[in-house]
């Protein structure tokens, strides 16, 4: 893992191996002549001393090699003994660069940086959110999953050692701001890690374990936040009465779970309450899913991990507000024991539900969650899932859906624009009431055969759970896995979407 520290050294005099700077498009003003094209460029603040160090032959520098500035762009370029770093790259942050943009391309800088042990990053940092971007950026962007490949020579690693060069290196909040964005990445990676977990080696008894083994992990040492972790097997849970949860692990031969975490600072006066889907495979139940795809619900764990990780974090950041976890976590499965369409579970609590569709299961566990969460009497509640592709339709694979009462939806929008994670609000419209109570035999239906809407239905369900409390509810389907290449700080596979958006959450309730 890449470690990072602070310094207010000179870029073009540091001696690592690369130094990172950035490039701004600067807009356009009366001072341009017509004749000249492409974008009037510059390098970013922080690299001053170096845009000193080759006068006025940057320019020319840059239009030879067709710099465009744009955001997440990189060029390399051999400094020749015009600075101290024998490497000088280049990244682009378009114009008036924003921390989402830092964020982006210290990922993508991070990337193109590879035959370098040491690397001096001079991106804009003067302010704690620039950088937390650039340090989260860097760290996320040179995510690497290699548990599963035979050959992880060092040379396909990125910089194992980062000097963010500040002008407020010594500032407390910046100190702070490194500090603080250290560990949300771990908890990012680590997410991404549960994510992209085969999903045979990663089954509800599996993932419970491995989140206990890492909450025990966290509790050891003095100073040590104080968490407590408890998994309920399938035999509690079947003492509970927890049916949505049971039912949606009766296909598979690993039993479900449901993992429990509380952290209870002194001095906390608000509770938060968090509920992440924790389907480990989902292959739809006997409505089975279609072949194509099918590997990547793998992912359908993702709300979970996110969860979890988001808990770990906020207590080791100590942020002064209990949290209350739930991960109900279970394996969608075929089998002659598996919950059949026409079926009832009763869950947690009481209510009877029809189901209808054995692949909209994830309202399933998080319906039993929920009712648990309210137990603990929260001031809110929000849940985090994969839960519909009808989400990803409305929204692109990029960006989250959250619905539910006004004013969490509010804190879940405006800690995602800090964090830098792009959330949309939807409405829960008054129909959905109907269609979710609309079935003959029992108290809910689980599904209809209505395509409209589908994400929205699947929020009115989960509100039948949650007794009127305060509660948003976050549809992760889209942005939760990258299926394609890398972009920015995300790379391919698990993203770790939503834990930065949870920890600016509870930051916001501190
Ligand atoms: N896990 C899926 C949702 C999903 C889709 C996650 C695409 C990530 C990417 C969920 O369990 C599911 O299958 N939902 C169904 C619901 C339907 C049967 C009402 C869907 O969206 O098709
Ligand atoms: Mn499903
Ligand atoms: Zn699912």
């Amino acid at each position: 893992m890449t470690s990072f520290t602070l310094r207010s050294a000179s870029p073009a005099k540091t001696k690592a191996d690369a130094v990172v700077v950035g490039v701004v498009q600067s807009s356009p003003t009366g001072r341009r002549s017509a004749k000249e094209s492409g974008p009037h460029l510059d390098l970013a603040p922080g690299a001053e001393d170096v845009a000193k160090a080759y006068g006025r032959k940057l320019r020319p520098l840059l239009a030879s090699l067709d710099v465009k500035g744009t955001v997440g762009e990189v060029t390399r370029i051999p400094t020749s003994g015009a600075i101290g770093a024998p490497m000088l790259v280049l990244v682009g942050l378009g114009n008036d660069p924003q921390p989402a943009d830092l964020r982006r391309a210290a990922g993508a800088a991070a990337r193109a940086v590879t035959n370098a042990a040491n690397v001096a990053v001079a991106l804009p940092a003067e302010a704690p959110e620039q950088v937390r971007a650039v340090a989260e950026g860097w760290a996320l962007g040179a995510y690497t999953f290699t548990t599963y490949k035979q050959d992880t020579t060092p040379d396909d690693t990125t910089a194992g050692e980062v000097v963010l060069l500040s002008g407020a290196a010594r500032k407390k909040e910046v100190v702070t701001a490194l500090e603080e964005a250290q560990v949300v990445t771990r908890a990012v990676a680590a997410t991404r890690d549960w994510v992209n977990t085969p999903p045979g080696d990663l089954r509800p008894p599996a993932f419970a374990e491995s989140a206990q083994t890492r909450a025990k992990e966290l509790g050891k040492g003095r100073g040590a936040p104080k968490i407590t972790l408890r998994v309920l097997d399938e035999a509690e849970l079947a003492a509970l009465g927890c049916g949505g949860i049971l039912g949606v692990g009766a296909g598979s031969s690993a039993p479900p779970r449901l993992v429990e975490i509380t952290y209870a600072p002194k001095g906390a006066t608000t509770h938060l309450a968090l509920v992440g889907k924790g389907i480990t495979f989902d292959s739809g139940g006997l409505s089975i899913k279609p072949a194509q795809g099918m590997h990547e619900m793998k992912s359908d764990m993702a709300g979970a991990a996110a969860v979890i990780q988001a808990t770990f974090a906020i207590a080791e950041l100590g942020l002064p507000v209990k949290v209350s976890c739930f991960a109900p976590m279970a394996e969608n499965m075929v089998s002659g024991d598996a919950t059949r369409p026409g079926d009832i579970l009763t869950m947690y609590g009481g209510k009877t539900v029809e189901v209808l569709n054995t692949d909209a299961e994830g309202r399933l566990v998080l319906g039993d969650a929920l009712v648990r969460a309210v137990e603990t009497e929260p001031d809110l509640i929000v849940d985090v899932a994969t839960l519909t592709g009808a989400m990803v339709v409305a929204l692109g694979n990029k960006m989250a859906g959250v619905m539910g009462s006004e004013e969490v939806v509010a804190k879940v929008l405006d800690a995602g624009a800090s964090a830098g994670e792009p959330i949309w609000a939807m409405p829960i419209p008054e129909e959905m009431k109907q269609r979710v109570t609309s079935s003959k035999i029992a108290d809910l239906a689980q599904h209809d055969w209505v395509r409209w809407g589908g994400g929205l239905f699947a929020g009115a369900f989960l509100r039948e759970f949650t007794d009127g409390r305060p509660w948003a509810h976050l549809d992760i389907a889209g942005p939760s896995y990258n299926a394609g290449g890398p972009d920015g700080h995300l790379t391919n596979g698990g993203t770790g979407f939503a834990v930065a958006t949870l920890v600016d959450l509870a930051r916001g309730l501190a």
